[in-house]
C-alpha cells in the first residue's frame, strides 16, 4: 500500500473524467488499497480515483464507520433537496455550502464485479453525489454561484500556482 499524493484544484486531471473498470484484477486491488490509505492519511471522508491522478470509475467513502467500495456507481434515482456545507480533500481548507439530494439509489460493483444496489439517505447521499460527481469531472466549485465561483478559482489559481 501507498499514500499517494492528492491533487488539489486547478490540477487538470481532475477534469479528465474517468472510464469504467473493465479488469477486477490485482491493479485494482492495489489501486483501491492506494486508494483507502491516502483517504486516511489525508482525513477525507471519501475519495475518487480522479484525485489521485488515475481516471477509473473507482470511490472509497468511510462516514460514520460504514465503509463503501464504489465501483462502476450510477445514480440511477434522486429525491429531495438540502443545502450544506461540505469540503473536498482537492480544495483543502474550503468549505461551502451546496445543494444535494437528500436520498439516492445507487448502483455500483464491489471489488469482484458483484453488483450493487443500495438507497442512501441523509448525510450519506451527499457523499455519494459528491464523489460520483468527480467521476463526471464535476468539482464543489461547479455547484457555486458564478461569483462565489470566480472568487474561489482565483483564490486557488493564486494558492497552487507553484504547484
Ligand atoms: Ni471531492
Amino acid at each position: 500500500m501507498a499514500v499517494r499524493e492528492v491533487l488539489v484544484y486547478p490540477n487538470q486531471a481532475l477534469r479528465a473524467g474517468a472510464e469504467a473498470v473493465t479488469s477486477f484484477d490485482g491493479r485494482l486491488k492495489k489501486l483501491i488499497s492506494d486508494m483507502w490509505e491516502t483517504m486516511y492519511f489525508s482525513k477525507g471522508v471519501g475519495l475518487a480515483a480522479p484525485q489521485i491522478g488515475v481516471p477509473l470509475k473507482v470511490v472509497v467513502i468511510d462516514w460514520e464507520e460504514n465503509k463503501y467500495l464504489l465501483i462502476n456507481p450510477v445514480i440511477l434515482e434522486q429525491d429531495g433537496e438540502e443545502r450544506l456545507e461540505e469540503g473536498c480533500l482537492s480544495f483543502p481548507g474550503i468549505y461551502e455550502e451546496v445543494t444535494r439530494p437528500n436520498k439516492v439509489r445507487v448502483t455500483w460493483q464491489d471489488e469482484n464485479g458483484a453488483s450493487r444496489d443500495e438507497v442512501m439517505e441523509g448525510f450519506i447521499a451527499r457523499v455519494f453525489s459528491h464523489e460520483i460527481d468527480h467521476l463526471s469531472a464535476k468539482l464543489l466549485i461547479d455547484h457555486l454561484s458564478p461569483l462565489k465561483r470566480r472568487f474561489l478559482k482565483k483564490k486557488m489559481e493564486r494558492k497552487n500556482k507553484a504547484k
